[in-house]
């Protein structure tokens, strides 16, 4: 093992420059290179992808711990659905003189990892970098603590003015098709509604729309003060101000939406992330070097694993069913009699 290369991919997560910098530190321990590729695999799929492409000394990572994003650039990549795009991949990886690949991202990035598996016969492993923590087999992904914190400490501010205003509000959350982020930061804000897949699917909107409606003006009668309700983004058709605008409408409750949308994905990695980053960058740089291919790293009961990358991504991982119950059958029920 003489040159890994190691991208990032997908939706950037606070944490992923921790990991860069651990894979980078760790190689060099073992006398190993590191190339960065830029711009998620477009850096090994563009045409110029020379220009994609540069090594990662100790300097270039030496103050990144502390930072959001990604240095390495993130993006979102079709040809690597596509066996032309594939193709260009692994030649890319060979110009370069590349052993093995280590993959920071979600379930898309790790998709297009076991696609190239075809075409490209180094080692390829993956780091589980997404504020949606919806991949199986980690406890935990990187980026989902520093979202959820973000998510808490905004709706904290909103909780005050809305306390002001004695006012009902609609604040509506990432994490694409699944409620890691939906329910941690409604329990920690305590939001007196959760609205995510795994509760409230909306099979049927006007029976939804009515359940919510007759909780609503239930809890109004009993106490007076703000009330807030957390939504997962892609739950209600159109969204928190589709949802605002029905209950208005149809219910006559008047509520203020707010999406908080990509101020979820930025911001310095707090310590958890950047802990979490660094171990699993460490420990993707020992599993490559001990022969260890197709896996991802992840963290089980504070101890790190490999799990192979289709078993990763062949299930969402579930909320837990606990912080869901505790939600649904205690919190929100005293919540709606509070006086
Ligand atoms: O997967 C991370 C994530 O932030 C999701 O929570 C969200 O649905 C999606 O990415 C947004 O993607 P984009 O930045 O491309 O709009």
């Amino acid at each position: 093992m003489k040159r890994i290369g190691i991208l990032t991919s997908g939706g950037d997560a606070p944490g992923m420059n921790a990991a860069i910098r651990a894979v980078v530190l760790a190689a060099h321990h073992h006398h190993i290179e590191v190339v960065g590729f830029y711009h998620g695999f477009n850096g090994l799929v563009c045409e110029e992808h020379i220009a994609m492409a540069e090594p990662l000394t100790l300097v270039k990572v030496n103050s990144i711990i502390h930072l959001g994003g990604t240095i390495l650039k993130s993006a979102r990549c079709q040809l690597m659905h596509e066996e032309k795009g594939l193709k260009i991949a692994a030649k890319t990886l060979n110009e370069h003189d590349i052993d093995g690949l280590i993959v920071i991202g979600g379930d898309g990035s790790f998709s297009g990892l076991l696609a190239l598996k075809q075409h490209w016969s180094g080692r390829m492993i993956g780091i589980p970098g997404t504020i949606d923590n919806d991949l199986d087999g980690t406890d935990y992904t990187i980026g989902f603590a520093t979202a959820v914190n973000t998510g808490i400490e905004a709706i904290d501010k909103i909780r005050d003015t809305a306390d002001a205003f004695e006012r009902i509000f609609i604040v509506e959350l990432m994490g694409r098709h699944s409620g890691h982020i939906t329910f941690n930061v409604g329990i920690a804000c305590a939001a007196e509604q959760v609205l995510s897949f795994e509760n409230f699917p909306v099979d049927d909107q006007q029976v939804r729309l009515l359940q919510l409606a007759n909780e609503i003006k239930a809890a109004q009668k009993n106490r007076h003060g703000s009330y807030i309700i957390v939504i997962a983004e892609n739950l209600w058709p159109g969204g928190a101000f589709e949802l605002a605008k029905q209950l208005n409408k149809q219910a006559d409750i008047e509520c203020t939406a707010c999406l908080l949308g990509h101020i979820q994905r930025g911001g310095s990695p707090i310590a958890k992330d950047r802990i979490l980053a660094t171990k699993m960058g460490v420990a993707a740089v020992q599993a490559i070097i001990s022969g260890e291919s197709n896996v991802m790293v992840a963290e089980k009961n504070n101890a790190m694993h490999l799990i192979a990358l289709d078993e990763a991504i062949k299930h969402q991982k579930l909320v837990s069913k606990q912080l869901i119950d505790a939600q649904q059958n205690i919190l929100a029920l005293t919540a709606q009699t509070q006086c």
